[in-house]
């Protein structure tokens, strides 16, 4: 994958990384929120030694202040001297603070070739952490002067000063907030990216061209996008114009018409893996949009056990596929017109309870054999091929189906698992179609993802020249 795959991934999971980035923020919002705030208070220390009076004498003696301050910082920080103030300030003022506990607030440090010693404090409280930053500073001092002073008494060789006494701090240290939201909306972004890949690695719910393909063994005949008036209405007006479905399903119409140009399928299967995939949607629109091209058509309900062909185009369902199998009607007995031009509808007619078995009889092969006779295309809307053999009955005895994958929904080994129903009773597939695939508009950089990229791919999928002489070759 090159850079740009990943882009185009992050583009198309904007939701995943922006949503995980605002979580980091709000957590570090409330980290910082929730924690005390701590505020410290800074004295400096001043480090001199006894100047001589020669150049050399007062350099030595620079020199030795930079050695002290050293060891100074530690002596700061140490536990005698947190004692010493703990003792100095008593127990009113510090309650019972261990020496350890005092020590842990304090921090000395000094810049390399300075006799400089800065000295903070840590606590809630600013008027604690002031009192005891001076405290520990001045009996630093104290201390220092003992240590440093010679036996046998003399002037000691250095000396502390308290150069700055602390103020009382009225900005905490501690929560940083604006640093805090920052690294919150840092690792959310790392997150969120991160998360974004690996749901892109483990979706192995088809979405392409090319896997579609690939899994079926088959070329695509038709990509079907998402269309909320499609998902109410079902049928399509082609007669409305051209709408981005409507010119979907005349690309489909023109594809169909260039498969197998010597032995072109007149009785189609339309099924896929599962339920849901939009298989009575396409099979409905695939038999208007021939019959808008003026052939003549039956859709037949191939689907006994949910049948939605008589619902979606608002006809009468009650009889059908299933009187006539059971020797009850005659087809011209069921066979319902539309208010469509060409196309008939042959309902489902009551469920039965065997539908695979009546599907497989010589009855249904001889009600399949009449429509072809009567219809230019036979349009039959099947069951799912994973969950019940139907369909693969069905697509045995026509002359092939055309196996539906949904967008995002049917994973590849569903898709494979169909399609191997379908060659393992020796039907035909004809080609494949993806539906439900995101439309253009707010998600159009999903679509040029998931399609424009595949341009390069020899396609069937209707050429613009085609497309214009279809009602030619329609
Ligand atoms: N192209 C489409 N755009 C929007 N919704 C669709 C489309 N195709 C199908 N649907 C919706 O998806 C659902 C399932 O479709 P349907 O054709 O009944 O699937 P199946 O026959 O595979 O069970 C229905 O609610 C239908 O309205
Ligand atoms: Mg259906």
């Amino acid at each position: 994958m090159e850079i740009v795959d990943y882009l185009k991934i992050l583009q198309a999971r904007w939701r995943i990384v922006a949503a995980v980035t605002v979580l980091g923020i709000l957590g570090a919002l409330c980290a910082s929120l929730l924690s005390t705030p701590v505020y410290q208070a800074s004295t400096r220390l001043f480090v001199s030694t006894s100047a001589g009076t020669s150049v050399n004498e007062a350099l030595q003696g620079s020199q030795l202040s930079q050695q002290r301050v050293l060891s100074y910082t530690k002596l700061l920080t140490g536990r005698t001297l947190a004692q010493r103030t703990i003792d100095e300030l008593g127990p009113r003022v510090v309650g019972g603070m261990s020496a350890e506990e005092l020590a842990s607030k304090v921090t000395a440090t000094s810049a390399p070739d300075t006799v400089l010693i800065d000295l903070g404090v840590k606590d809630p409280s600013p008027e604690l952490a002031r009192e005891i930053a001076n405290t520990l500073s001045s009996e630093f001092v104290a201390l220092a002067k003992e240590l440093e002073t010679p036996e046998n008494g003399g002037t000691p060789p250095a000396r502390v000063v308290v150069e700055q006494q602390a103020q009382e701090p009225s900005v905490p240290v501690s929560p940083k907030t604006s640093r805090n939201l920052a690294l919150g909306a840092v690792a959310g972004l790392v997150s969120g990216i991160a998360l974004a890949l690996i749901r892109d690695r483990l979706d192995n719910t088809v979405k392409d061209r090319r896997t579609v393909e690939e899994i079926a063994g088959s070329a695509m005949v038709g990509t079907i996008p998402f269309d909320k008036v499609v998902e109410v209405n079902h049928a399509i007006t082609f007669s409305d114009g051209n709408s981005v479905s409507a010119e979907a399903f005349r690309e489909l119409r023109t594809n169909l018409q260039f498969l197998e140009v010597d032995h072109p399928p007149r009785v189609i299967v339309v099924t896929s893996s599962l339920p849901s995939e939009g298989k009575t949607t396409t099979a409905v629109n695939i038999a208007l949009v021939l019959a808008e091209a003026g052939k003549s058509v039956c859709l037949m309900e191939g689907d006994l056990r949910k049948p939605r062909v008589s619902k979606y185009l608002g006809l009468i369902g009650s009889v059908g596929v299933s009187s006539v199998l059971s020797g009850q009607a005659t087809l011209d007995d069921v066979l319902q017109p539309t208010e469509f031009d060409g196309l008939t509808v042959l309902a489902s007619g009551p469920i039965p309870p065997n539908p695979s078995e009546l599907l497989g009889t010589d009855t249904a092969k001889h009600v399949l054999d009449e429509l072809r006779a009567r219809y230019d295309y036979v349009i039959i809307d099947a069951s799912p091929l994973l969950p019940v053999t139907d369909a693969a009955v069905l697509a045995a005895m026509s002359d092939g189906a055309l196996v539906i994958a949904r967008h995002g929904s049917t994973k590849r080994d569903q898709l494979a698992r169909a399609v191997g129903n379908l060659q393992s009773v020796g039907a035909h597939v004809l080609g494949t179609v993806i539906t439900m695939t995101p439309s253009r508009g707010r998600n159009a950089y999903e679509y040029s993802y998931y399609y424009e990229s595949d341009k390069s791919l020899p396609q069937l999928t209707a050429v613009p020249a085609l497309s214009a002489h279809r009602s030619e070759v329609g």
